[in-house]
């Protein structure tokens, strides 16, 4: 039986690959960093909770992921954990360089250091790609980061090359777009913007209040790609990948298929306020996903229709719930 470790085992992503992995038949463990109140809840959403192995860690502290991979003796490391909201990369820009940027290298030393022959995933992203002048984003584009967090998965993203190169590591990054689903946080775009429809259908708010809704994002969902993740780690030799739809659309045609669905106009209800837009903006990505296509048999399955109503139909069923009490 193979063996995994899931860093940000309980965020969106973590969920789902868990999910995947159980599946498949790995014995499944993941980091779970202090809280006061641990959230498992989508872990728990998944059915999920009972079956994976929860060591306490966190990414800022070395000792404990060098304690995590000496407890796991994994196969495959997966480095999905980060503070992964661009938005609080600005008010928050120290911790996010030392839990998204700092944190992959202190994973890297763990399995260095413990002698670990795991196979390294780490969760690289299109926030990299920035102020690109590339109109359609591939392995080849030049990175040009916008956000303390892009800089911060900057300095992962090429720690993991580095540490592929200096030490022959199995390792690979990611370079996921857009990935969203009933479990994306709720601060993130597609779920404000779910949510919002759900409650203002059942009229419990009135309006929604959002910034740039002209930017423009390569959307999936994380159930697809979750898939791509672990078909990195079963290559014959360790790559980095692109994971896209190859599809644009605008955070405005976005929010309209969601109040569509409920039959509403979104521009009866969306405020645009200049106090949300960001310092610094990623006006446009789109991805190319050739070479996933070609190399790994990879391409994503969901349109972004099917996405968005499936993420509409989850909370319009969660919200009814807190209505009713139930
Ligand atoms: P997410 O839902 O925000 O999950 C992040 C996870 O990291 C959570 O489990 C969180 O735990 C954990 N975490 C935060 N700080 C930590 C720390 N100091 N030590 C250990 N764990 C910590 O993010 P996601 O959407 O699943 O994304 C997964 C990864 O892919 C992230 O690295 C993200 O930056 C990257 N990525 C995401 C997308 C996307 O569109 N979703 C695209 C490209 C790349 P708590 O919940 O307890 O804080
Ligand atoms: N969150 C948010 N809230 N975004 C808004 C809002 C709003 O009220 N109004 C407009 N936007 C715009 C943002 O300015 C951005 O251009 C776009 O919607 C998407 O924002 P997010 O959903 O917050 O995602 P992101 O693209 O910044 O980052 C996500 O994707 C990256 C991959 O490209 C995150 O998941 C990152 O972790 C990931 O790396």
């Amino acid at each position: 039986m193979k063996s995994a470790l899931i860093t940000g085992i309980t965020g969106q992503d973590g969920a789902y690959l868990a999910k995947l992995l159980l599946q498949k038949n790995y014995e499944v463990y993941g980091l779970l960093p202090r809280r006061s109140t641990p959230s498992i809840w989508r872990l728990q959403f998944l059915g999920i909770q009972e079956e994976v192995r929860l060591i306490a860690g966190d990414l800022t502290d070395f000792s404990s992921l060098s304690r995590a991979v000496a407890l796991a003796k994994p196969d495959e490391v997966y480095n999905l954990g980060a503070q992964s909201y661009v938005g609080t990369s600005w008010q928050q820009p120290v911790l996010t360089a030392q839990t998204t940027g700092l944190g992959v290298l202190h994973v890297l030393e763990a399995i260095r250091l413990e002698n670990s022959n795991s196979k390294f995933y780490q969760a690289s992203t299109s926030e990299l790609f920035g102020l690109t002048e590339d109109p359609v984003q591939s392995e080849s584009t030049l990175f040009y980061p916008r956000s303390p967090y892009g800089v911060a998965k900057l300095f992962g993203h090429w720690m993991t090359v580095n540490y592929r190169e200096s030490y022959d590591m199995f390792a690979c990054c990611g370079i996921l777009f857009n990935h969203e689903s009933p479990l994306r946080g709720m601060e993130f775009v597609t779920r404000k913007v779910t949510d919002a429809v759900a409650r203002i259908k059942l009229g419990i708010q009135k309006e929604l209040r959002l910034g740039n809704i002209e930017a423009k994002r390569d959307w999936g969902f994380a159930g697809d790609y979750v898939e791509a993740m672990w078909l990195m780690l079963q290559q014959e030799k360790p790559d980095d990948y692109v994971i896209a739809t190859g599809r644009t659309t605008t955070v405005r045609d976005m929010c309209k298929i969601a109040f569509s669905h409920v039959g509403l106009d979104y521009e009866d209800f969306i405020v645009v306020d200049p106090n949300l837009y960001r310092p610094a903006e990623v006006e446009v990505l789109l991805g190319n996903p050739d070479k996933a296509k070609r190399k790994l048999g990879w391409q994503a399955r969901t349109s972004l229709q099917d996405l968005i109503q499936m993420m509409v139909e989850a909370d319009l069923e969660r919200v009814r719930k807190e209505v009713s009490g139930k």
